[in-house]
């Protein structure tokens, strides 16, 4: 649809972007911008209301983009932008159905997950809720230091600590980003499991590059099966897409399976690894420790939530791309995307499905 400013088109933004990225919306007079501009997530009912017509929506992972949704909109609508790497909140399928252009933002958040990443294998490695904790409730006056207490498996291999080897579910983009933060810290072997449909052919041109790229630091890197990533990963990052195919993954049988000292980050999304399975691991010492910035059925986590209970599980709530350089990247990038489909232009990235 031109944009002449004759026939507005309407774009739905379900979060306020920031005085920065709005007026790429708000300042164009060729089209209506409608926002739910309280801070807080949508209300679907008003969403469902004010949909109704619209040629554009730019949402962020909340934001359940489903077939009652699309079917509020009505044929009009042209593209959902998403600001968010992920989209299990997105029905894929029905917006394929309906010729709808999916609008996300890759690449800009890499970094800023894959140092979170790093962070959270150092807090759980190093008891860090536990041990602030201790300083947070007053007791550190009580709390001798003492040879052996709150001691942690290290991250890095320097000095006499054995090599480590790290763990991928998952090796996109963040993957490969943490691992490369890993790289200075001594790490030698890295496995990995990722989606069985992308060809091994390009698999293998990629790890070699990896392998290449990192020598003479890094010895091995291998794609092997969940089984192997669980059994023989001291460090595991979870950072895997979510939705129905990796829903689960880390479950009771597969933290059984891991070692003792190990311990597990999950920044991808809270549906691959079952809670109470972790909380269990956790509380029964299958495992050294937690770091978690996602958790199924988020934000809905509150201080009962098996995993908040458990002192070895570092939580924090879904900030892993929370940099003022990433999130403003990332709102640009989702407003460029939208504005693009309207125009029928290409999107600087669209989903590809
Ligand atoms: C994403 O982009 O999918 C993140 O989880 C949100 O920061």
């Amino acid at each position: 649809m031109p944009l002449d400013g004759t026939n507005k088109p309407k774009v739905v933004v379900t979060r306020d972007l920031g005085p920065d990225v709005m007026p790429l919306l708000t300042k164009r007079d060729d089209i209506e911008v409608v926002l739910w501009a309280d801070d807080s997530v949508c209300d679907r009912q008003w969403l469902l209301e004010n949909v109704k017509g619209a040629t554009g929506m730019v949402v962020v992972f909340s934001e359940l983009v489903d077939a009652e949704l699309l079917d509020a909109a009505g044929p009009s609508l042209k593209v959902v932008s998403t600001m968010s790497v992920g989209y299990e909140h997105i029905h894929v399928p029905e917006l394929v159905k309906r010729n709808i252009r999916i609008g996300y933002t890759p690449d800009v958040l890499t970094d800023a997950v894959a140092d979170i990443s790093v962070m959270l294998a150092l807090m759980a490695g190093r008891n860090a809720r536990e041990t602030m904790g201790i300083v947070r409730e007053g007791l550190w006056p009580r709390s001798i230091w003492a040879p052996f207490a709150f001691c942690g498996p290290q991250l890095s291999t320097s000095g006499n600590s054995a090599s480590r080897t790290v763990g991928f579910l998952g090796f996109g983009r963040i993957s490969q980003a943490t691992l490369k933060r890993l790289i200075p810290f001594g790490v030698t072997d890295c496995i990995y499991s990722s989606n069985p449909n992308s060809p091994s052919a390009s698999k293998k041109e990629r790890d070699e590059a990896i392998l290449k790229q990192y020598s003479p630091q890094l010895k091995s890197l291998r794609g092997v099966d969940t089984d192997t990533v669980a059994r023989e990963s001291d460090v595991l990052f979870v950072l895997t897409p979510g939705g129905p195919s990796t829903r689960h993954l880390v479950n009771e049988e597969f933290l059984r399976k891991m070692k003792e000292h190990s311990v597990i980050v999950n920044a991808g999304r809270g549906t691959v690894v079952e809670s109470d399975a972790l909380a269990k691991a956790l509380r029964e010492k299958w495992i050294w420790g937690a770091g978690i910035d996602v958790v199924e059925g988020e934000p809905n986590v509150g201080k009962d939530h098996p995993l908040v209970k458990e002192p070895r599980c570092n939580i924090l709530p879904h900030i892993g791309s929370a940099s003022f350089e990433t999130r403003l990247a990332m709102a640009t990038l989702a407003v460029d995307n939208c504005l693009a489909a309207i125009g029928g232009q290409n999107m600087p990235a669209e989903l590809d499905v």
